[in-house]
Order: structure tokens, then C-alpha cells, then sequence
């Protein structure tokens, strides 16, 4: 199958098969693809909280309008963009490019002034629609990635933020719940599968100038 092909089987799957889960080695390349997603600067100022326990879900489920696929899915992402770039993340990036990529830290030590000097003075609302915007590309991943593997996937946006924040103990954290991607398999009964995609078409949605 094509990348393309991948995109039409992919919906979001409104009814899950609550009985099937995703294994071991399937999440650990879900994971990866995650983890692998461009992020500005590469710093990966985000978490990502993968909920398997039901007593969980069935918790999340209700602040996020009762969608049955927060209860329902194998697995739950919750994407957590940070709300302050500290210090230490700074800190750790350098560190973690220096050992990985074998350099001497002073020589990445002038790039870590100028991350500080940009990011350490944004202000708490400018950072998290920053950071917020980024955890899309890696759920953009997830889903592709999912596709890939015949696995289903629901983006979601329904959900209560700060609910989230609360039963997830984020807040001190300097974390917030940006989205939420339900994974793991349709239910046959899901008639949403059968429905033709809407798009505009490409007259519609592409200049070309
Ligand atoms: C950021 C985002 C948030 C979404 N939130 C929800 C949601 O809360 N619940 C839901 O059932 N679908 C949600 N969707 C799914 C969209 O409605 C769906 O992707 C769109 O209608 C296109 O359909 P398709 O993905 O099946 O091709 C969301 C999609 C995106 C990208």
C-alpha cells in the first residue's frame, strides 16, 4: 500500500472493538513514531501519557463528553504540550546532543545561550500555543503510522482540558492536555467506516502561484 492509500483506509473510528488490543511490538512502533516527529528546535516540549489502564479511561471518558472511543480504544494518547520552557530543558537538550552526536558540550554551549536568550522570556501564554502546535505533528505521525499497521485511530479534541490537567496531576507539572488520539481497532458495527471521505477538492484547497 502507498502513504496514500494508507490516508483513505484511515478514518476516525467512532466505535471501537473494545475487546481487541494493540500489541507490544505494534506500540513500541507507534511509540517510535512519536518520538521520531520534528519538533522546533528539536526540543520536544511535550509529554506523551499512553493510557491503558480502563479504570482510567473510564474516568477520562467522562470529561471528554462521554465519547465512547476514550473508553473503548486499546490504547489512549493524551498529548501534553509544556506551558514554561525552563532552564533545564535547554540544559538537557545540550547535554543530550553533545553525548549523542559525540561533541566536546562547549561546542554546542553558544547554541543553548541562544535558545535561552529566545525561549526563556516568552511568556506563558506565547510558549503554549508554540508547544501546542507542535504535538500535531506527531499525532499526524501517530496516525499514519497506525494506518500503516491496520491500526485505528481518533483524533480527539472533545475533552475537557482542565479536567485532564486535574486527573492526570499535570498542573505542577507545567503540562496541559493539547489532544487526545484514541488507538486500537474498529468495531464492525462502526458504520462511519463506510462513509465516503469529504474533502475539497484540490481546485478548492491549492493555489498555485
Ligand atoms: C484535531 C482534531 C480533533 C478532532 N476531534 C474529534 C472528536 O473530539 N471526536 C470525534 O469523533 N472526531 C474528532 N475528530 C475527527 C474529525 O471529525 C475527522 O477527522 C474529520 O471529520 C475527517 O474525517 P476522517 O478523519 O474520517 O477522514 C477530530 C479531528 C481532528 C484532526
Amino acid at each position: 500500500m502507498s502513504t496514500i492509500d494508507y490516508y483513505n483506509w484511515r478514518y476516525a473510528t467512532k466505535e471501537f472493538n473494545s475487546e481487541k488490543k494493540i500489541t507490544n511490538s505494534d506500540l513500541e512502533i507507534i511509540k517510535e513514531s512519536i518520538r521520531l516527529s520534528p519538533s522546533s528546535y528539536g526540543l520536544q516540549l511535550f509529554k506523551v501519557f499512553i493510557i491503558e489502564s480502563q479504570k482510567l479511561k473510564d474516568k477520562l471518558r467522562k470529561v471528554s463528553f462521554n465519547q465512547s472511543q476514550i473508553s473503548d480504544a486499546s490504547h489512549l494518547f493524551v498529548f501534553c504540550n509544556y506551558t514554561k520552557v525552563l532552564e533545564k530543558d535547554i540544559d538537557l537538550y545540550i547535554q543530550n546532543k553533545s553525548l549523542i552526536q559525540q561533541m566536546p558540550i562547549t561546542k554546542n554551549e553558544g547554541y543553548g545561550v541562544f535558545l535561552k536568550k529566545n525561549l526563556l522570556k516568552k511568556e506563558t501564554e506565547e510558549t503554549s500555543i508554540w508547544t501546542n502546535n507542535q504535538v500535531y505533528i506527531a499525532l499526524a505521525n501517530l496516525m499514519t503510522t497506525c494506518a500503516s499497521l491496520k491500526i485505528d485511530s481518533c483524533p480527539i479534541e472533545g475533552f475537557e482540558a482542565s479536567k485532564y490537567n486535574e486527573i492526570l496531576n499535570i498542573n505542577e507539572r507545567n503540562m496541559n492536555a493539547a489532544v487526545v488520539c484514541a488507538v486500537g481497532y474498529r468495531s464492525k458495527l462502526d458504520t462511519s467506516q463506510h462513509e465516503k471521505k469529504v474533502r475539497k477538492s484540490s481546485q478548492d484547497l491549492f493555489e498555485i502561484i
